[in-house]
């Protein structure tokens, strides 16, 4: 076999931590022939509890997974490593709001930002779970001024793969007849899932559905879906973020095969979404680089959603850079 893939994992004795780790080492990030090497960081209390999950991982026996290396040291954790999935955070609760954990979470960012600049490998990609997530990796770019900027992105895939489920329920197809379906904006309860440039089995979804469906429904429930499952479990989603962060990985290592799909990423611009905001946009990826899709047309209305979401995002910005975590 070949040398191994050191994956990073934070927050891996967490509730997404027991669903994404089991899944990684089982080879559903890079398949059945690649080694993996996990490298999993935790807070120096939840390293004993840790140390039972990786008990579990021996106990599974899983052919492609090398190595696990545990430890509460960001540079010792992350050295050499080729994918960093930053989890580890606290999770909001009932009645908060995901911009409510930016002071609590922000600073974990910004340690781990600088720790990935100093001792990952030159091709890492890294990818932020942890609440609020789009600006979290805009914090840990920022602490990592000689890694890429375009290799920081944050998860909403969850949200992506949210509306792509509802929107196939509805109109009672399967989700692979939905096309070019994205989430534009903030990893917030005002993220957009544009349904003008989505199609299903060839025709506008737009058109498929009552225009009030989707201002009063579909897109409020897809934006507040993390909101509804806290309140039904008491507790954040898990399974279905850890199912997200290992689809937006590896669509970015082994690309998407011209598929669109949704990934926060570091805007150069495009749509007039402000320069430097990592904010969710339909991509496609080749060769290990997304691209933002262009030349997509938006209606008024989409305009005006996109604008209200990225909004939100340079407001959570400025409040961080208040907080002395971005430069
Ligand atoms: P959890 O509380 O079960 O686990 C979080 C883990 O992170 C804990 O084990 C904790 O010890 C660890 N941790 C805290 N600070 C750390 C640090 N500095 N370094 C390393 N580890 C640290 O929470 P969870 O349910 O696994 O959720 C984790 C985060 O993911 C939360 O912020 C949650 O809101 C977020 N989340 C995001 C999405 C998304 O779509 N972007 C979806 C679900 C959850
Ligand atoms: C989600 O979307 O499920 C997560 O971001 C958790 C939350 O706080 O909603």
């Amino acid at each position: 076999m070949s040398t191994p893939v050191k994956v990073a994992v934070t927050g891996a004795a967490g509730q997404i931590g027991y669903s994404l780790l089991f899944r990684i080492a089982s080879g559903a990030l890079l398949g059945p022939d690649t080694p993996i090497e996990l490298r999993l960081l935790e807070i120096t209390p939840a390293l004993k509890a840790l140390e039972g999950v990786v008990m579990e991982l021996d106990d599974c026996a899983f052919p492609t997974l090398a190595n696990v290396v545990i430890g509460d040291d960001p540079e010792q954790v992350f050295d050499g490593v080729n994918a960093a999935m930053l989890v580890g955070a606290m999770p909001r609760k009932e009645g908060m709001d995901r911009a409510d954990l930016l002071a609590a979470n922000g600073r974990i960012f910004t340690g781990q930002g600088a720790a990935l600049g100093k001792v990952a490998a030159d091709d890492v990609k890294i990818l932020v779970t942890g609440n609020p997530a789009n600006t979290n990796a805009l914090i840990a770019k920022s602490n990592a001024p000689d890694i890429p900027a375009e290799r920081f992105n944050a998860l909403t895939r969850l949200d992506h793969n949210r509306a792509l489920s509802m929107l196939a329920k509805h109109l009672e197809v399967a989700v692979t007849d939905v096309e070019g379906l994205a989430i534009w904006g903030n990893h917030d309860d005002s993220m957009y899932p544009d349904l003008y440039n989505t199609r299903v089995n060839g025709k506008v979804a737009a058109d498929l559905v009552d225009e009030a469906w989707i201002t009063d429904t579909y897109i409020p429930t897809v934006a507040t879906r993390g909101g509804a499952i806290i309140k039904a479990r008491g507790l954040s989603s898990a399974a279905s973020a850890a199912n997200a962060t290992i689809d937006h990985m590896r669509d970015w290592m082994l690309g998407t095969d011209g598929k669109v799909v949704s990934m926060s990423v570091p805007s150069d611009g495009s749509y007039g979404v402000e320069e430097g905001l990592i904010s969710s946009f339909p991509c496609t990826v080749a060769d290990g680089q997304y691209s933002i899709v262009q030349g997509l047309e938006l209606n008024e209305f989409s305009k005006e959603r996109i604008a209200a979401s990225v909004a939100r995002l340079a407001s959570e910005r400025d409040q961080v850079r208040e907080l002395g975590l971005i430069g």
